[in-house]
């Protein structure tokens, strides 16, 4: 790994782990202060892949004229992912904590809205305001789960499309399939349309990097 690799890497250091899985407000000063660099280091230092993976997944399911929400859509890397996929007339917004990261997202021209708020809170969005809801990178903040999934089906009519690291990155919370299954039949949403499992990200911490797997879901809530 290049040194850049290594200073980069740094940012994921102990302390700052922790607070990560601590609060909002911390979270949001770490991707606030990341925003800039965030898209260069995931893509090129830590190989993230879950954008193109879920929006490939997504795409069966998408069709023209769908509204998106993106939830905790950071930079916009979502957005732009599914956005080459070509579906003709896809609208997105997203809701992030971090203003920094959403001016990025801004600049990309994907997104009509976006929205600085908080996703553990009521979303700023009346029910069904979208067809779609995505979460790409997101629940390993949340050690529960559940709330936040039934929020986003609110706001969503017909699909969810989610991903949960399987493997436990440092600091952060991983779901087993089982336990999201079973958040899902809490909230009331059932068939699970497709899911998949892939290489999400490298987590790097102390000279070491990990691999970090994640699955893939798609949640049709059409009949709620
Ligand atoms: C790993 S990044 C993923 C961003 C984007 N979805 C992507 O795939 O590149 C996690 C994002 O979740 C956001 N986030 C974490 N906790 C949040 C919360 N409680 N409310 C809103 N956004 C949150 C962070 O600000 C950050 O942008």
């Amino acid at each position: 790994m290049k040194n850049i690799g290594r200073r980069r890497l740094n940012l994921l250091n102990k302390s700052e782990l922790k607070k990560l899985s601590k609060m909002s407000k911390e979270t949001k000063s770490i991707y606030d202060s990341w925003a800039d660099e965030y898209d260069k280091d995931l893509m090129t230092i830590m190989d993230y892949k879950t954008p193109t993976k879920m929006a490939n997944l997504m795409k069966v399911s998408l069709l023209p004229n769908d509204k998106i929400i993106d939830i905790g859509c950071g930079t916009g890397l979502m957005g732009e992912a599914i956005n080459h996929l070509n579906i003709e007339n896809i609208k997105y917004a997203g809701i992030d904590l971090s203003a920094k990261s959403l001016k990025v997202a801004h600049k990309k021209k994907i997104y009509y809205k976006l929205t600085q708020g908080d996703i553990t809170t009521t979303l700023p969005y009346r029910t069904n305001s979208f067809t779609v809801a995505v979460c790409c990178g997101v629940f390993e903040y949340f050690k529960d789960i559940a709330p936040i999934l039934k929020e986003i089906k609110r706001v969503a009519s017909d699909l969810i499309i989610f991903n949960f690291p399987t493997t436990k990155p440092p600091y952060l919370n991983s779901h087993s399939r089982k336990e999201v299954l079973a958040s899902m039949k809490k909230i009331g949403v059932g068939r699970v349309e497709d899911e998949t499992r892939f290489l999400a990200w490298k987590s790097g911490y102390r000279n070491t990097v990990k691999d970090i797997y994640s699955t893939g879901m798609i949640v049709d809530i059409e009949g709620k």
